[in-house]
């Protein structure tokens, strides 16, 4: 099995560089599943329900979260409704929506970090609990973090109990994309779908001033017409779940 893992998309640049090439690279790559992170795909503030439809019909097969779930308050309405839109599986059990998704023969579970993130249930125990009810053997995790230090310790968790730890959250690529000894995937962050000369998607200038003058700033999407494709492309064996090879996916699209 092919998958193709991409970063959090940021705003509308984001959506229409995915709409611009993933079909082509469907086809060119032979992708048999397409995971992408939507916790930014709403002006850079979460997701609507026609945000979703409109992710779905790009091709994206499941859409994975973090800690901007929530920004839009209608996601409260529709999310239960929409099985492979996940939020975080360690938020706590009453919060809506769902933190993995059953798609056969391979599962999809998305966890959220807690350096620098906030207080969630501890990642590592509630993976080891919906992985032992698991009778798949592909399994792909959505490790939205901050720290890499934690996002690794997952990784070497859960190397040999599932396919790929891949981490969403920073925006920025990491270049430790490798395969850990017991035949998990691993790369510490996807990076993002946004603009370019940006920070992290959005305009330097209110980033600028936040930062120096410590007043809370609401960020807007820098626009700019080349934007930044950060993904993963893992290929995983059918009969042991194990991946045979990771590699990075990278490339700068004009809109
Ligand atoms: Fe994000
Ligand atoms: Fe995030």
């Amino acid at each position: 099995m092919r998958v193709l893992m991409i970063g959090d998309m940021v705003g509308r640049n984001g959506r229409d560089a995915v709409k611009k090439i993933l079909s082509a690279k469907k086809k060119s790559l032979g992708l048999d599943l397409v995971i992408a992170n939507g916790e930014n795909s709403a002006g850079g503030f979460g997701i609507t329900k026609s945000i979703t439809t409109e992710l779905q019909l790009m091709g994206v097969d499941v859409i994975t979260s973090g800690n901007h779930i929530w920004d839009q308050k209608e996601v409260l309405d529709f999310i239960e409704t929409e099985p492979r839109l996940l939020r975080p599986a360690n938020y706590p059990e009453i919060t809506p929506g769902n933190g993995w998704v059953d798609l056969g023969d391979v599962v999809v579970i998305n966890l959220i970090g807690r350096l620098f993130v906030g207080e969630f249930d501890c990642p590592f125990k509630i993976s080891e609990e919906i992985i032992s009810k698991l009778s798949a053997k592909k399994i792909l995790v959505d490790f939205h973090a901050e720290a890499t230090s934690e996002k690794a310790a997952l990784a070497h968790f859960l190397d040999g109990k599932v396919s790929a730890v891949v981490g969403t959250h920073t925006h920025v690529p990491t270049a430790d994309d490798c395969i850990l000894p017991n035949g998990t995937a691993f790369v510490s962050d996807l990076g993002m779908v946004g603009s370019k000369n940006s920070v992290i998607g959005f305009d330097p200038a209110p980033a600028i001033s936040k930062f120096r003058n410590q007043i809370p700033t609401r960020m807007k999407i820098q626009q700019s017409s080349l934007v930044q494709f950060n993904s993963v492309l893992i290929d995983i064996d059918d009969v042991s779940g194990k991946a045979v090879s990771i590699s990075r996916i990278d490339e700068v699209v004009e809109l």
